[in-house]
């Protein structure tokens, strides 16, 4: 029997409710593998950790995160006015990129996928959908504008001015760019590797390091996209990637966008992944304009435990089980109210009943 420690960090916002959906499955999961048990530990994390522990990310949280073999976190982080309240340099995201920098979690995989079946979740025309969009976005996640020195003040003119600086080293690249290679081999072998060398320096030495590392994968179609072309293309021909890597800043804005053409930022999952350690989080924010209306979209949650099933666990056909569990609650013509248009005839559920929707279907299929 193998027992996975797997902290578990619900946090702010709908985080709470989209966390009992994903600890749902763990415990089903759990309950149909007799080689494997789940130990699930709740710890405070976050803006509300911060109003209860005086920390965003407490050093009781800490222990427990580094003696797990996993971390699976729900959303952080205040509305604009809310977020006032905590001083910023103590706030929840704050709290966040320690947590990524200190397990070094540079791989953010961020996957974008809907089938064609489900074109009509999408803001997309039918056509442009085609048989479905099926992209992998991988971020660069410790290092860009995030993690580089900063300061703000008054200048010499008496100016209140802010600076922050961009660092990559080439090693920071490469490992990523190594990353997306070897997934794009896994894929449909082709990497989009978004830049801004007309404009950035280190744009200039990512694109360096991207073709100093193509002749090691020789089967991999390689395409070099500006950023902001990327954004338009991602909207007018989605289908026409596979595999797309970035650094931090330009991966945040993209995943995001990515959510958008899908039809909601619910059906974002991922994955954050580091030499040692690795964290699963949906990609969007705690959502405070629908916290505590049981309307969540919790497909991104369940979707970061079926990541972390495979990636920390091995579990790859326990993973894809959840994913065609999901996917069939949606076929079958429900789906939580992000996803809805008019007259698509989609049955609205709610949060806790698409979970539990999930966790019958998984449970109906051979573990
Ligand atoms: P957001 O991602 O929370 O929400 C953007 C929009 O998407 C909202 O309309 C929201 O209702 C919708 N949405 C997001 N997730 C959804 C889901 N699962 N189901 C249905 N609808 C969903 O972005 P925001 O409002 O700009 O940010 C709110 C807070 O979240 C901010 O404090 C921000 O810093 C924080 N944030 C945290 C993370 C994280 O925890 N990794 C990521 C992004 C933003
Ligand atoms: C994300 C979020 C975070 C980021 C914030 C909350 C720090 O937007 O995970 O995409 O910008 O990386
Ligand atoms: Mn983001």
């Amino acid at each position: 029997m193998t027992q996975y420690k797997i902290a578990l960090l619900p946090g702010d916002g709908i985080g709470e409710e989209i966390m009992a959906e994903a600890v749902k499955i763990l415990q089903l999961v759990d309950s149909r593998h007799d080689d494997v048990s789940f130990d699930l530990t709740p710890a405070p994390f976050g803006a509300s950790a911060w109003f209860s522990h005086g920390s965003c990310w407490p050093e009781e949280t800490q222990t427990l995160c580094d003696g797990a073999d996993a971390i699976l976190k729900g959303t952080i982080g205040l509305s604009h006015a809310e977020s006032k309240k905590i001083p910023s340099d103590q706030s929840a995201e704050k709290g966040l990129l320690a947590m990524r920098r200190r397990y070094d979690t540079y791989a953010n995989f961020r996957p974008v996928f809907l089938p064609g079946s489900l074109g009509h979740f999408s803001p997309l025309k039918p056509e442009i959908i085609g048989d479905g969009i099926d992209i992998l976005i991988i971020r660069e996640l410790v290092g860009g504008l995030y993690f580089g020195e900063k300061e703000a003040g008054i200048n010499a003119e008496g100016l209140r001015y802010a600076r922050e600086q961009l660092d990559y080293d080439e090693n920071q690249i490469r490992r990523i760019v190594e990353v997306a290679f070897q997934a794009a081999m896994k894929r449909r072998r082709k990497l989009h590797s978004v830049h801004k060398s007309n404009v950035l320096k280190s744009s200039v030495l990512w694109t360096e390091i991207v073709e100093e590392v193509a002749p090691e994968y020789p089967e991999v179609e390689v395409h070099h996209v500006l950023v902001d072309a990327a954004a338009t293309y991602l909207c007018l021909k989605p289908t026409d990637f596979d595999v797309m890597v970035m650094e931090n800043l330009f991966g945040d804005i993209l995943s995001d966008q990515a959510g958008g053409i899908l039809g909601s930022l619910g059906l974002m999952p991922s994955a954050c992944v580091g030499p040692e350690k690795s964290y699963y989080e949906p990609s969007h924010g705690s959502a405070p304009d629908i916290a505590g209306q049981n309307i969540a979209n919790p497909y991104s949650m369940i979707g970061s435990v079926a990541m972390m099933l495979e990636m920390s666990f091995g579990m790859t056909k326990e993973a894809e089980n959840l994913w065609q569990a999901m996917q069939g609650v949606f076929a079958a013509g429900y789906s939580t109210p992000d996803l809805s248009r008019p007259g698509a005839g989609v049955t609205l559920v709610g949060t806790d009943e698409f979970g539990d929707r999930v966790a019958e279907a998984l449970d109906g299929m051979p573990a």
